[in-house]
């Protein structure tokens, strides 16, 4: 097949691959959500299955991504029309690009708002409020942040804007070398936490909540009340590990895929692939090392929910020599994992924009921009005004998060398993790979019968199918 190019450019090298794509990975995800999740779900067990669905779903998923991207070379959307085209299949596949920017939109509508609450801290770490801190005063600081609609409106303001701004400049330009520097940067702070945590007294606790497995703790029943039969509707555990994978991954709504169609055609796409699950998971493991000691040292609730971090962190930069500046930097690493994850959730969208829409970057970015602030209003509230409001026992915040993390990304991750599986010729992915013949055949078969049947038995197990 002649080469295709894209009308986007390309990155410079496989390093610069590399680090959008960790950019993209290591976000919110592995230091806001990972641990709070795991507390809300027992530790252990739940940290197994999501260790086990990262490298027998996420790694094939993610090497089939930037497989096709690279393929397609154009947004999602328009790479799964062409590549279906080629290999014969029917062009509703191109549905899978469509799902992936609605995803992209609902995530970056809630991201934004949780990535307003780290440049928040940003402010008040800067101000030396943490001095001193113990966990009555650092949860009245995050209760006043997040009670007030005014304050995490203007923070979610901020934010989108400053993702607008990069999105509109490219995304290859700028951030890539910010990226370099700013991520082994949070890498040692979460070191330096974790030797905080060490020192905290309850370091085999917190190591013992995130590793020693209790499988009763994974168990998900149905149960029948007054002869109807009820299921939590949270799914379970296996069900929001299994999307966690996804989404820390950033897998199943072509951020991985767009940023595959700017790949250079001679790197190795399982290399990258396995490494970018590692680093990524290592920053989620780090981050958990950090976090549990001090919620037990300080007799904080594992399963406090999405101020986990807000709300122990402070107290470790309160407590430790030099915390004001350590403290400061932390929130400004994370302010900046965050964005570099944000501008790959619209991207998709904008590749699309500008070659269906001839709309420039700046005005594609305007219009998504705009659009995802608007979805955002329904998260800032769902912490104050709207906090009652619920649906299925969700806020607006629970929902979206939910609908896309557990659903939208696995179920986009199923079609992209079963397209480059068992639709694209063998020969096509083969060539695209272009990988030594076991490699590929491990791909092979993880793609086609263990990643999809993973992701259907979690699916089946949600609905209370067994
Ligand atoms: N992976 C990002 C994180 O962990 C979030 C993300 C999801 C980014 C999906 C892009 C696509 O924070």
């Amino acid at each position: 097949m002649a080469e295709r190019q894209s009308i986007h450019g390309q990155w410079s090298s496989r390093l610069v691959f590399i680090l959008a794509a960790t950019g993209s990975a290591v976000g919110l995800g592995n230091v806001w959500k990972f641990p709070y999740i795991t507390g809300e779900n027992g530790g252990g067990a739940f940290v197994i299955v999501y260790l086990v669905c990262i490298a027998l779903v996420g790694v094939p998923i993610m090497m089939a991504e930037i497989m096709l991207g690279r393929r397609g070379r154009q947004s999602p959307i328009n790479t799964m029309a062409a590549l279906s085209r080629e290999e014969g299949a029917n062009k509703a596949w191109s549905l899978i690009g469509w799902s992936g920017v609605l995803a992209g939109f609902f995530i970056l509508s809630y991201y934004s708002v949780i990535a307003g609450w780290a440049l928040a801290y940003v402010a008040r770490a800067g101000a030396g409020l943490f001095s001193g801190l113990d966990a009555a005063g650092v949860e009245s600081m995050f209760n006043s942040l997040v009670g007030s609609p005014e304050r995490l409106l203007a923070w979610h303001t901020l934010f989108m804007l400053m993702s607008m701004f990069v999105v509109a400049k490219g995304v290859k330009s700028g951030l890539e070398k910010a990226v370099t520097y700013l991520m082994p940067a949070l890498f040692l702070l979460l070191l330096l936490l974790v030797g905080y945590a060490m020192n905290t007294g309850f370091f085999v606790e917190g190591l013992e909540f995130l590793f020693s497995p209790d499988f009763s703790k994974l168990i998900y029943t149905c149960q029948v009340v007054d002869g109807v039969e009820q299921c939590d509707i949270s799914g379970g555990p296996l069900l929001v590990a299994m999307g966690h994978a996804f989404f820390t991954l950033s897998l199943g709504m072509g951020a991985i895929m767009v940023y595959g169609s700017y790949m250079p055609k001679k790197s190795s796409i399982a290399g990258s692939a396995v490494l970018i699950a590692l680093l990524d998971t290592l920053v989620a493991l780090l981050a958990g090392m950090a976090i549990f000691p001090i919620v037990f040292a300080n007799g904080l609730e594992p399963g406090a929910g999405p101020g986990l971090i807000f709300q122990t962190l402070p107290i470790a930069f309160g407590g430790m020599p030099g915390g004001h500046l350590f403290g400061t930097l932390f929130f400004v690493l994370l302010v900046f994992a965050a964005w570099s994850s944000s501008i790959s959730l619209i991207e998709p969208a904008v590749a699309w924009l500008v070659e269906n829409r001839e709309m420039t970057r700046v005005r594609a970015s305007i219009w998504i921009g705009l659009t995802t602030w608007v979805i955002g209003l329904g998260t800032v509230f769902s912490f104050n005004i709207w906090s009652d409001v619920k649906l299925f026992d969700m806020t607006f915040f629970d929902l979206l998060d939910y609908l896309t993390a557990n659903i939208m990304l696995p179920l986009g991750g199923l079609l992209i398993a079963i397209f480059s599986g068992w639709l694209m010729k063998k020969a096509s992915s083969q060539e695209e790979f272009a990988m030594a013949g076991s490699a590929y055949s491990l791909w092979w078969t993880l793609i086609r019968y263990v990643s999809p049947f993973a992701v259907v038995v979690v699916f089946l197990h949600a609905i209370g199918l067994f």
